[in-house]
């Protein structure tokens, strides 16, 4: 049988590919972005987007944690004073709704929201009053009884079962538990006790009836994981059988986020080759079990709807992980929240609290940076996700969609990629590029070679295989 584990046994072609790329949330990345964009060119295209009546999501971001993780990089203010979220509610999140509320009023039309997303930092840091505070405002723009989803981060730290109850009275069916890893010495590392009794406990027969979709994150490559670690926190994560999982590869970077050296006051992090053999580890377990692979670092259950999703090709992958496909663009608000919206643009808002709040005190966009895709960005934001999600691309349905002749068009790409068939890490059938069970866990890489915004070499190349 082929499994993951054969690339495990050769550290030379692990090393060969074992290099860094981006996990194309975006494209182009968002480090590419700027603040050429006017005010007008995201007005209008909010305009377009009601006009067009396209299936929305919207997601609110809550940048509050009371206890920093030591592993994280979400945008978040760590904070023992709960007074702060309404704070931030009334004087700054509300006058985006206003805001929002004012764009589509020009339209004399609705947002058509289909699914609402609360994520951070943490959503539970919000008290069940503030939570109907922010839901009563929400209702100013968004039709809650024609909602497909309604889902919220929890922190199973923060809450107890009767606060998932309450969610459900809300409305909400969704919940995604911030899980990380069940092992103790683990979990002490990265600066998160919880043991695995919480959330069993949280997860009661009635919490399940209650919600169509449970996911759980996971990440790889924390201090302290072992293959046995690992093994056994996904043997747990089995027994309580979310429908979703994702799987992430832990983004480590310090300079960034000084406080990831934090991690490592007692232990170092596992290596390239460890953290494939961790990965290789937990897929493995989760696709001998019923978890269907969904994208590169994600699960679900047969059920599911991304999985049937994915059986139809309308699956999609975005920074809410593999979703449905029901709708790919994304009106995000909050401090440091960034959108999609239609096909061709991204913006950002501001990190910091004073200009988030000054811009939409003058009914302003608090554009951070943002980005316009031009058609060749869009071809290939395709290709990359395609890749990502599917570890294949079909030249013909990008022919046709686009109206180009792939082959003459991506001539250098595809030469790029000559490494890859050499390694057999890709092949071609039917013209389709088809990765192999070795290859997918290049995906981002292959994919990279599509990418315009970087140049160079992609692989280490000096090393034989
Ligand atoms: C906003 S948090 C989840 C909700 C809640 N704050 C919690 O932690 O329970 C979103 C997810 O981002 C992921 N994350 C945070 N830092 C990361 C990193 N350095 N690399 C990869 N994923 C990370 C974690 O898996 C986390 O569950
Ligand atoms: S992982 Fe979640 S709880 Fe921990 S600091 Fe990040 S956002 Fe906050």
């Amino acid at each position: 049988m082929i499994t993951n584990k054969n690339i495990l046994n050769d550290a030379n072609l692990l090393k060969k590919y074992d290099v860094y790329a981006f996990d194309y949330i975006e494209y182009p990345h968002k480090s590419f972005w700027n603040k050429n964009l006017s005010q007008d060119d995201i007005k209008s295209r909010l305009r377009k987007l009601i006009n067009d009546q396209v299936s929305t999501m919207l997601y609110v971001h809550i940048p509050f944690c009371e206890q920093l993780c030591t592993f994280c990089i979400c945008h978040r203010q760590i904070t023992s004073d709960k007074s702060i979220a309404l704070k931030y509610m009334k004087e700054s999140l509300f006058l985006e709704i206003d805001l929002m509320k004012s764009i589509a009023k020009e339209t004399g039309k609705s947002f058509n929201f289909k699914e609402v997303y609360f994520g951070g930092g943490s959503p539970t840091f919000l008290n069940e009053e503030e939570f109907k505070l922010l839901k009563e405002k929400l209702n100013e723009i968004v039709d809650f009884k024609n909602l497909n989803q309604f889902s919220v981060e929890i922190d199973p730290r923060r809450v107890k079962f009767d606060r998932l109850l309450f969610y459900h009275t809300q409305g909400v069916d969704k919940l995604s538990f911030g899980v990380q890893d069940f092992n103790p010495k683990v979990q002490e590392y990265i600066n998160r006790i919880q043991p695995s009794k919480l959330i069993d406990d949280l997860l009661t027969k009635e919490v399940r009836s209650k919600f169509k979709s449970i996911n759980f994150d996971l990440l790889v490559g924390l201090p302290g994981q072992t293959v046995e670690t690992i093994s056994s926190t996904i043997n747990e994560v089995i027994r309580l059988r979310p429908d979703r999982v994702a799987l992430a590869y832990l983004a480590y970077n310090p300079d960034y986020h000084p406080h990831q050296r934090h991690m490592m006051t007692k232990t170092l992090l596992p290596d390239f080759y460890e953290r494939k053999e961790l990965f290789v580890t937990a897929i493995d377990k989760l696709s001998s079990s019923d978890y269907v692979r969904t994208g590169f670092e994600h699960f679900a259950l047969p059920h599911d709807d991304v999985s049937k999703s994915l059986s139809k090709g309308k699956a999609y992958y975005n920074s809410f992980g593999a979703t449905t496909g029901e709708c790919n663009s994304v009106l995000a608000i909050g401090r440091s929240s960034y959108s999609t919206i239609g096909e061709d643009l991204y913006y950002q808002n501001f990190y910091k609290q004073n200009e988030y709040q000054s811009y939409l005190e003058n009914g302003q966009i608090p554009l951070e940076r943002g980005w316009i895709l031009d058609k060749d960005s869009i071809i290939r934001r395709e290709i990359i996700k395609n890749f990502r999600t599917y570890f294949e691309l079909d030249k013909t349905s990008i022919n046709e969609k686009y109206n180009i002749s792939f082959d003459d068009y991506f001539k250098k790409e595809l030469n790029s990629l000559y490494e890859f068939y050499k390694d057999g890490l890709i092949y071609d059938e039917k013209n389709k590029i088809i990765t192999s069970e070795t290859g997918k866990h290049f995906a981002s890489l292959i994919g990279s070679n599509f990418d315009s915004f970087i140049s160079g070499e992609r692989i280490n190349s000096r090393i034989e295989v």
